[in-house]
């Protein structure tokens, strides 16, 4: 424990002196030397929420000659916003942007809120971006958790997990905060985005050049590939279904699928219910029949998008059979022009 918090102090150490000496100190929304107009952060963080830097950089630029101030954004056509926005995608985030424009007007007189919680209740800001503005704006002491800062902790921590679970995200919310600095929290917090971004990367993290390699966890334990955890894949899950194949005279039942769910509104072979271990008396019952033989027929698999289906037909030999609601007797010549799945479709052209 006394480790961890050793290791804690120093991460929030080492960070800030390296972002003092090699962090990235003139991007255009950093402004230097005076307290930063909320208004800039605000906007620089929701066109860097999905965009990298250079690409954001010019879209920034123009943005804040058009509008110069949250009163201008929140007066403007619609379409002029969504004008400058054009190229940069994501565009729930400009009128999300606008919204809030007006919001902070009609709400709080026209200034940008100062407390997290405001900031976090305009639209299109979430926990981690109301904090890096009450950071950046107003010199808060607050955690965020981007992608790029969840890559950084998870690596450096080695916190295994995908960062997608709750259980995982609140481990993760925790560990932000508690790894706070008292002092200097814009420098801390732009060394968090700063070494996100430019050094621990996805592919080739530039561990060489780390300012907490010394206490990284994954790169020590050599996990730094497997971390973050990615989504768990999943299994495809797989169902099973036993199908009947009444066989009279050359003819097979067959039954109209129910319009929605698989196969919708086809034909297909009737299914045994689940569980149903009697398949003679349960094809008796349901279709006044009588039946001679039971043979099973190979397994086929069939894969949809989200499942493998095997389908295990039976082979059933009747006679004296009407013909059931939603029911047809199909002549096995005519196969080809019925409207069949292609798994049901080669059950029976075996049989011919
Ligand atoms: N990504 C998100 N916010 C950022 C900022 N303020 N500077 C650099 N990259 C960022």
């Amino acid at each position: 424990m006394h480790m961890v918090n050793a290791a804690r102090t120093n991460f929030a150490q080492a960070l800030i002196r390296w972002q003092k000496s090699a962090g990235r100190h003139d991007l255009p929304w950093q402004q230097q030397g005076r307290a930063r107009d909320p208004y800039r952060v605000w906007l620089s963080e929701i066109m860097l929420q999905q965009t990298q830097v250079a690409t954001v950089i010019p879209y920034y630029l123009r943005f804040l000659a058009r509008f110069p101030d949250l009163a201008s954004l929140a007066a403007a056509p619609g379409e002029d916003v969504m004008a400058l926005w054009s190229g940069l995608g994501y565009y729930a985030r400009a009128r999300n942007l606008q919204r809030a424009a007006r919001e902070v007007i009609a709400k709080h007189d026209g200034r940008f809120p100062r407390r997290i919680a405001d900031i976090a209740s305009l639209p299109g800001i979430g926990r981690s971006t109301a904090a890096a503005i009450a950071v950046f704006a107003f010199g808060a002491r607050a955690a965020i958790l981007d992608g790029n800062v969840r890559r950084v902790l998870t690596r450096a921590f080695g916190l295994a997990g995908f960062p997608g679970d709750k259980a995982v995200e609140q481990r993760l919310w925790a560990l932000a905060e508690s790894l706070l600095p008292s002092r200097d929290p814009v420098a801390y917090t732009q060394g968090l985005m700063d070494l996100g971004a430019t050094l621990c990367t996805r592919g080739k993290p530039r561990c060489g050049d780390c300012p907490v390699a010394m206490l990284c966890v994954a790169r020590r334990e050599n996990r730094i590939a497997e971390l973050p955890t990615p989504r768990p894949s999943r299994a495809t899950p797989q169902r099973a279904v036993t199908l009947l194949v009444l066989r009279s005279r050359r003819r097979v039942l067959l039954e109209q699928r129910p319009p929605r769910g698989i196969w919708g509104g086809l034909l297909s072979l009737p299914e045994l219910p689940a569980g149903n271990r009697n398949p003679r008396r349960y094809a008796e019952r349901r279709f006044c029949c009588e039946i001679a033989a039971v043979t099973p027929l190979p397994v086929l698999r069939h894969g949809f998008t989200h499942f493998r289906l095997d389908v295990a037909p039976l082979l059933c030999e009747a006679s004296g059979t009407g013909t059931p609601d939603g029911c047809v007797w199909l002549s096995l010549k005519k196969l080809a022009a019925a409207p069949l799945p292609a798994p049901i479709r080669k059950i029976l052209e075996s049989l011919t």
